[in-house]
C-alpha cells in the first residue's frame, strides 16, 4: 500500500504515515507491517472496548495488550514506570513492536515507553483523536508531564509507521472531535494560507464529519508536519513554529490542573493571546488578530480562560522548553 505522506529523515529512520478508512480492519495491511513480531498493544481503558480486538485480531501473533487509565493526568512517570514493569513482566524482548493505540496520551506514553525499554525497541501510532492523527503520532516527540509542567520529562523517538484510520473519529465525543481542530487550525496560520481560507469556507462539512473533509484535512497537516520536521528533527530552530499558541497554552493546562481544560482548548486559547501579543508588539495587524479569534469562534473553540491567577500562569510560563537563558520566546 502506497503511504499517504512520508517523513524523511536520515539514518535510515524516514517513516510513512497511512491514512484512509477501515485500515484497522485490513489484515493484510497489518501482516506486512507487523509481520511475525511480537506486538504489544497500548492502549487506554476507553480506546481498548472500542478498537483493540479488532486491531488484535488482525495479527498473526496473539499480541499483549496494555490499557492504562484514560485521562492526561495519568501521563505520568508513575504509569510509564508501571508500563516498563509489565513489559519486563512478560520477558518481551528487542525485537518486539509497540503499538500505540488511542489519543495523544497514549501514544506519547507509549513512544517514551518505546524509546527506552532496553534502549529502543519499534514502535507505531496508531492515532484515533483528531488531534492525535493530525500532530502528536508524527514528528517522534514522546513525553510525561510533571506536576512542575508538560512534557518536560521525555525523548525525541520516531514511530516507524504511522497507521490513521479515519473511521475511528466517529466515535469521538464532539468536544474531543473539536479540540483536534485547534492544532489544524494552527497549521493554517502558521504555514498555509490557502489551507487557513479552506478551513473557514468549509467549517460546516468539518464539522459534520465529512469523510472527505476530514481524509483531506488529515494528510494536509501530517505533510505540513512532515515537513517541519524533516527540517528540523530535535527543535534547534523552526520546528518551534509548531508551538504556536503552546507557551500559554501549556501554562493555562498546568495551572487549571491536567485533564481540566483540553490539550487543544488550551492551545485554542493559547493562538488567541499568541495573536493579541504579537499585535500588541507591532508585528501585526488587528485584522489578524481578529480573523483567529473568527476562526477559532467559528469552530466552537474557547478564546478565554476565567479564574486563573496571571502572576501564576507567568510563573507556569517559566518552565516552557523554548525558555532560553530564562527568557521566554513565542511564536
Ligand atoms: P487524549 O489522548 O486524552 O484523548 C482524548 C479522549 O478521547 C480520551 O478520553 C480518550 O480515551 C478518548 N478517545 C481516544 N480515541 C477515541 C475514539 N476514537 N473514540 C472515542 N474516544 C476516544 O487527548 P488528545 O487530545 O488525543 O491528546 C492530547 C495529548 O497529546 C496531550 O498530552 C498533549 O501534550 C499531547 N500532544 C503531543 C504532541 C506531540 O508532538 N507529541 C503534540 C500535540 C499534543
Ligand atoms: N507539537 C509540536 C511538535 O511536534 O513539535
Amino acid at each position: 500500500m502506497k503511504p499517504s505522506v512520508t517523513v524523511n529523515l536520515p539514518q535510515g529512520r524516514s517513516y510513512p504515515i497511512f491514512i484512509g478508512s477501515g485500515l484497522l480492519d485490513d489484515a493484510q495491511f497489518w501482516q506486512a507491517v507487523v509481520a511475525n513480531r511480537q506486538a504489544v498493544i497500548i492502549t487506554n481503558t476507553t480506546v481498548a472496548p472500542l478498537y483493540a480486538d479488532r486491531l488484535r485480531s488482525k495479527l498473526s501473533r496473539a499480541p499483549l495488550l496494555l490499557s492504562i487509565p484514560d485521562g492526561e493526568q495519568y501521563k505520568t512517570l508513575a504509569t510509564y514506570q508501571s508500563l516498563l514493569d509489565d513489559l519486563l513482566d512478560q520477558d518481551l524482548d528487542r525485537s518486539s513492536v509497540l503499538i500505540a493505540l488511542g489519543g495523544g496520551v497514549v501514544g506519547d506514553l507509549a513512544g517514551f515507553v518505546a524509546a527506552t525499554y532496553y534502549r529502543g525497541v519499534d514502535y507505531i501510532q496508531v492515532p484515533t483523536t483528531l488531534l492525535a492523527q493530525v500532530d502528536s503520532a508524527v514528528g517522534g516527540k514522546t513525553a510525561v508531564n510533571h506536576p512542575k509542567g508538560k512534557n518536560l520529562i521525555g525523548s525525541f523517538y520516531q514511530p516507524s509507521h504511522v497507521v490513521i484510520d479515519v473511521a475511528t473519529l466517529q466515535s469521538l465525543p464532539q468536544k474531543i472531535f473539536i479540540e483536534g481542530l485547534a492544532e489544524v487550525i494552527k497549521y493554517g496560520i502558521i504555514f498555509d494560507a490557502s489551507f487557513f481560507e479552506w478551513l473557514e469556507s468549509n467549517a460546516e462539512l468539518i464539522l459534520k464529519r465529512d469523510f472527505r473533509a476530514l481524509q483531506y484535512i488529515i494528510q494536509r497537516s501530517c505533510k505540513i508536519k512532515a515537513e517541519v520536521v524533516q527540517d528540523d528533527e530535535t527543535e534547534r530552530g523552526r520546528r518551534a513554529i509548531l508551538n504556536f499558541g503552546h507557551t500559554f497554552g501549556h501554562a493555562l493546562e498546568t495551572q487549571t490542573g491536567y485533564g481540566t481544560l483540553l490539550h487543544g482548548e488550551a492551545v485554542s486559547v493559547g493562538m488567541k493571546l499568541a495573536a493579541e501579543l504579537s499585535y500588541r508588539l507591532g508585528f501585526i495587524d488587528i485584522n489578524v488578530v481578529d480573523r483567529v479569534k473568527r476562526i477559532l469562534n467559528l469552530f466552537h473553540l474557547p478564546i478565554t480562560c476565567e479564574n486563573l491567577d496571571p502572576t501564576q500562569v507567568r510563573a507556569a510560563m517559566s518552565k516552557d522548553k523554548k525558555v532560553i537563558d530564562s527568557k521566554l520566546r513565542f511564536i
